[in-house]
């Protein structure tokens, strides 16, 4: 019989940590009490004044397609604050308005990957860039990287593993799962690299914003010839709107418009209109004010953590992950989790889901629950080691 699913299937891997989390949401329908720290949205819900601008448009009735590459006001928005927060400025026609930054990576990888070409990223990374690369015959090579790179590709590690496919690099500052940044210097050289060899250079932003102590550098602030892919899901609090932004350079202006016009037509209207108001002064201080708490989350769990003996290269300074080394207690990290669930009701992500290097001693922890929680979970997480 001839084989129905497509090949590709077997290139595309799924996430272990649902399985988890349909455990989870198992144990709390038998009426336990799980703590989340598995989970990679903010708890916090979307800020009102976003909310209001949804509903406002929704009332008028006029919820029609935009234009593929999303609404003109809220492109020149996202330029203006390019300009503001970054001092970068932009043509506000390189934006394209994506569902999500998951959007924006099928329009940045279908513009410029062919079949059987590489595109170099780290291990551990956010796995579905692999898959998304997968959608389109591409390759993925993931280059092993731990604290001594703050978990980033470098331009020597870029040079070293240049082949002749080799299409571009990926890098994402700060990074799901480690919340490490890449300094501005690399990044620089990191782009300069990649220009020079010719390929492509794709940075995900989706944690800018939710960065604590140092600042956060974009592509942009380098050159003007890199895809930024970002998202008003993590900062912006605006997760199941399925909104995000893609910045490309000039030349992929007209593929990425036909592409976006093909794949799906238009973002989501509603979205775009509620979206509008996430740069206003209100929702600019409510979004700060949330940073500031997931600041002292992280302060405080990686503390506790530390204590507990779990090994942590570097503290992150971003995004709401610590990636944690726990060889003290196991050499397998995803029965630690599955047995962690089972026993204390705690849900974590096993490294295996980012990766190959050192992933089954490996752990996310995600702070995207409040310090009342984050106690709770790690006095479980106490109880489960030493018992
Ligand atoms: C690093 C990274 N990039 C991209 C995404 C996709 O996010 P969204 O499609 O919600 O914007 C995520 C989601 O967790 C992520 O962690």
């Amino acid at each position: 019989m001839r084989d129905r699913l497509a090949h590709r299937n077997s290139e595309i891997s799924s996430f272990h940590v649902m399985e988890l989390l349909r455990r989870a949401k198992e144990l709390e329908s038998q009426g336990k009490e799980v703590i989340h720290m598995e989970i990679g949205e903010p708890d916090f819900n979307t800020p009102q004044t976003v909310i209001n601008a949804g509903i406002v448009h929704l009332k008028t009735g006029n919820v029609k397609y935009t234009p593929a590459a999303g609404l003109p006001g809220l492109r020149q928005k996202i330029a203006t604050f390019y300009k503001t927060r970054y001092g970068v400025s932009i043509n506000w026609q390189q934006v394209f308005i994506t569902p999500g930054a998951s959007g924006a990576f099928l329009l940045a990888f279908g513009t410029s990957l062919n079949p059987n070409e590489e595109l170099l990223m780290s291990d551990p990374c956010y796995p579905c860039n692999n898959n998304f690369a997968a959608l389109f015959g591409a390759k993925c090579k993931n280059i092993p990287v731990d604290g001594n790179t703050n978990y980033q590709l470098t331009a020597n590690l870029i040079k070293k593993h240049w082949s002749s496919t080799t299409k571009g690099a990926l890098i994402a500052s700060p990074s799901n799962p480690t919340g490490t940044l890449i300094s501005a210097e690399e990044l620089e050289q990191t782009i300069k690299t990649v220009n020079s060899l010719g390929g492509c250079f794709f940075s995900d932003e989706i944690y800018h914003g939710l960065v604590y102590d140092q600042t956060a550098t974009t592509a942009l602030a380098f050159s003007d010839n890199v895809f930024v892919i970002n998202s008003f899901s993590k900062y912006f609090g605006m997760t199941g709107w399925r909104i995000g932004w893609l910045i490309v350079p000039e030349e992929f202006i007209e593929a990425t418009e036909k592409l976006a016009q093909n794949i799906y037509i238009s973002t989501s209207t509603q979205s775009q209109y509620a979206a509008l108001a996430s740069f206003d002064v209100d929702t600019i201080a409510e979004l700060e004010f949330r940073r500031t708490e997931f600041a002292a989350r992280r302060d405080f769990l990686y503390d506790k953590l530390i204590k507990l003996g779990f090994k942590i290269d570097i503290k992150p300074d971003g995004a709401f992950y610590i990636y944690a080394n726990c060889e003290k207690f196991t050499d397998d990290s995803y029965q630690f989790a599955v047995d962690l669930l089972e026993s204390k009701a705690v849900a974590i992500t096993p490294g295996i889901d980012f990766g190959h290097h050192k992933a089954n001693i490996m752990l996310r922890f995600s702070y995207t629950t409040s310090i009342d929680n984050l106690t709770i979970g790690i006095k479980r997480l106490e109880r489960f080691i030493n018992e």
